[in-house]
This record gives structure tokens, sequence and C-alpha cells, in this order.
């Protein structure tokens, strides 16, 4: 009785093997795979909203959930502690969300992030992390699960989002003003982490640490690759506003034309000021590994 039932349920694995999608864009359209490909070679999608949020019903907050089952839980996990399976292979550890604390805000160091920052970074993704863009998803799902995320902190609910600082037009990179942001950084004592040429090699740089008490460095600026992205307006922000959870303070006591202008030394250190745009970087190892996690292994 054995043979005849074999020989079906052979034929049928091999039907179901040639039906699958190649691996490298499982689960993804090719267009969108593309575009993470970019991202995995430096790029940064724009990530601003075609659509404005749609109301908060109740089909809405299903859909969050639903977008955070399927794409979120193995690296953020299913309470939003950042404890999904896949947690431990990451080098940066994946965002715990019950804290309520976030890095990347256009808001002052302490606030809480606008919808639209939450909207920018899961369309943006994170460089140098597991987290890749998700701006290939629709717009309605993106909102729905910034919901989603923001329901796993009962900060949200009692306190509403900082107000966003305006980022004021960005002047010509030319060499003056990256030399006015090589006397602004050793003003400033960056370099104290940073070290003095920015490789993330200061003297406090070995004992830095999260708010949750991982380790983190600075990477160096040398390597061209930059967590929020490497517009002179990303860097602005980023000195303006700090990165909250990490030591990374903000320097909105600055005067935003010295914040220009260090913006300007760091890019000049990553060889960008007037590189052509899209210079492709190296592999990083989190950033392959957010691909693996979320693209080949589905
Ligand atoms: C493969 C792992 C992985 C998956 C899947 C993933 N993330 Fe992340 N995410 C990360 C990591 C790692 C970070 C931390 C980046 C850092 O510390 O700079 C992060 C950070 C974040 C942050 C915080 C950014 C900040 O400002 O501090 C948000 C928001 C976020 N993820 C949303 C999402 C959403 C929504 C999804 C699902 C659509 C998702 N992530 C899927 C790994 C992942
Ligand atoms: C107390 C330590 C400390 C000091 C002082 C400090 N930084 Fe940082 N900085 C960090 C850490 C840590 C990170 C990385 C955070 C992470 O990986 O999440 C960082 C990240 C950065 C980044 C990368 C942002 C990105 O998107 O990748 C830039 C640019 C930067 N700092 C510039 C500066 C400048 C300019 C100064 C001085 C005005 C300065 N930092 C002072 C600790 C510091």
């Amino acid at each position: 009785m054995r043979r005849p039932l074999a020989i079906p349920i052979l034929l049928s694995a091999a039907l179901c093997a040639c039906q699958r999608p190649p691996p490298a864009t499982r689960g993804i359209p090719p267009a969108a795979a593309d575009g993470v490909r970019r991202w995995l070679a430096g790029a940064t999608p724009d990530g601003t909203p075609a659509t404005p949020r749609p109301p908060v019903d109740r089909g809405f907050l299903a859909l969050g959930a639903e977008v955070y089952r399927l794409r979120c839980i193995p690296c953020h996990g299913v309470n939003g502690n950042g404890k999904g399976i896949h947690a431990a292979r990451l080098s940066v550890p994946s965002r715990d969300f019950t804290r309520g604390v976030y890095e990347f805000r256009s808001t002052p160091t302490g606030t809480l992030p606008t919808d639209l920052d939450l909207f920018r970074t899961v369309s943006r993704g994170v460089h140098g992390t597991a987290m890749i863009p998700w701006n290939w998803l629709g717009d309605a799902e993106r909102w729905a699960v910034v919901e989603h995320v923001k329901s796993f902190s009962p900060r949200f609910r009692e306190e509403g989002a900082g107000d966003p600082v305006l980022v004021p037009p960005a002047p010509d990179e030319t060499p003056a003003l990256v030399a006015l942001g090589a006397t602004a950084w050793v003003r400033n004592g960056c370099g104290k982490c940073h070290g003095e040429t920015g490789e993330g090699d200061g003297p406090s740089a070995a004992t830095l640490r999260r708010d949750g008490g991982s380790p983190v460095r600075p990477l160096p600026f040398s390597a061209g690759r930059f967590l929020r992205g490497n517009s002179m307006e990303d860097l602005w922000i980023t000195l303006a506003t700090g990165l909250d959870g990490t030591p990374m303070p903000s320097y909105a006591a600055v005067p935003p034309e010295e914040l220009w202008a260090l913006s300007a030394w760091v890019r000049d250190r990553a060889g960008l000021a007037g590189a052509p745009p899209g210079r492709a970087l190296p592999p990083d190892a989190d950033e392959q590994l957010g691909w693996r996690i979320d693209i080949e292994e589905r």
C-alpha cells in the first residue's frame, strides 16, 4: 500500500517547489526588492507619505495589528518588547517599543516623535541595522502599523508628540563651511565619543551604553553609513534633536549655522561632500541579515 501513496506525495512536492517564487524576492514584489537592494547599497528612500493618515477606526486598528504580526514580530516581538525570535541574531538590538523612547524624531530630545516621524522611519529603514525600509508596503498599511507600534507604550496616550523642529534651508557645502565645522567639532567635544577624526574611537567610546544597558558604538564616519541617512538635513536634525535612548546628545543650544558646519564636516569625513548621490557602499552585516529575515526566510 506504501508505493501508490508515495508517488502522488512526491509529485505534489515537486509541483510546489516549481510554483514557489525565487528566494530573493519571496513575499516582496520584484520592483520593491530592487528598492531594498538600493538601500542595502547605501541609498535612503524619501519616505514621505503620498496620502494622509486614514481615520482611526476599528478596521484601521485591525490592519495595523495584522501588518505588525506579519512583518514586525520576528524582531520587535509579539508584545513590542524587542524580543522577537530573531532578536538574538542582531548586533544592533531591535527597539523595545514599550519604553516609548525613539531615536529618530523631528521633535526635541525627551519628547515623543510625531506620527509622520514614525511613518518616515518605517519607510526609510535604519542604516547599519536589520531595520530595512518598508516603503514597499502601502501608505495605509504603514500608517496603521505606526498606530500599532504606538499602542505598546502608555506614553502616547498620556502625552502628545513634541513640536517639530523646523530644518532651515541648507547652505552650500563649501570648504570654508567644512573648516568651520572642524573648529566646532573640537569646541563641542564631539571627539570625546567619536574620536578626533570621527572614526568612533574617542576616549569614552568603549564605555558607551544604550538606555537598556547594551553597548553602543558610534559608526566610523569614513564608512559613509548613517543610521538616519546621509543628507545635510538628516545630519542637521540628528544634531538638533539627539538620538534619544543612546548617549548621542541633542545640540539644540548650538546655533543652527554651527550645526550646518558640523554636518558639512561629518559629510566631508565620509567623502560625501560633492560626491555623486547614490555612491554604492559595501554591504553591512546587520542590513544583510534584515534582508534575509524579512525577504528570504519567509
Ligand atoms: C529584521 C529585524 C526587524 C524587523 C523585521 C523590523 N524591525 Fe524595526 N527595528 C529593527 C532594529 C534592529 C531597530 C533598531 C535600530 C536602531 O537602534 O537604530 C529597529 C527600530 C525600529 C523603530 C524605532 C526607530 C527609532 O526612532 O528609534 C521603529 C519605529 C521600527 N523599528 C518599526 C518597525 C516596524 C513597524 C516593523 C514592521 C513593519 C519593523 N520595525 C520590522 C529591526 C527590525
Ligand atoms: C557622549 C557621547 C557622544 C557625544 C559627545 C557626541 N556623540 Fe554623536 N553619537 C554618539 C553615539 C553613541 C552615536 C550612535 C548612536 C546609535 O548608534 O544609535 C552617535 C551618532 C552620531 C552621528 C550619526 C548619526 C546617524 O544617523 O548615523 C553623528 C553624525 C554624530 N553622532 C555627530 C556628533 C557631533 C557632531 C557631535 C558633537 C557636536 C557628537 N556627535 C557628540 C555619541 C556621542
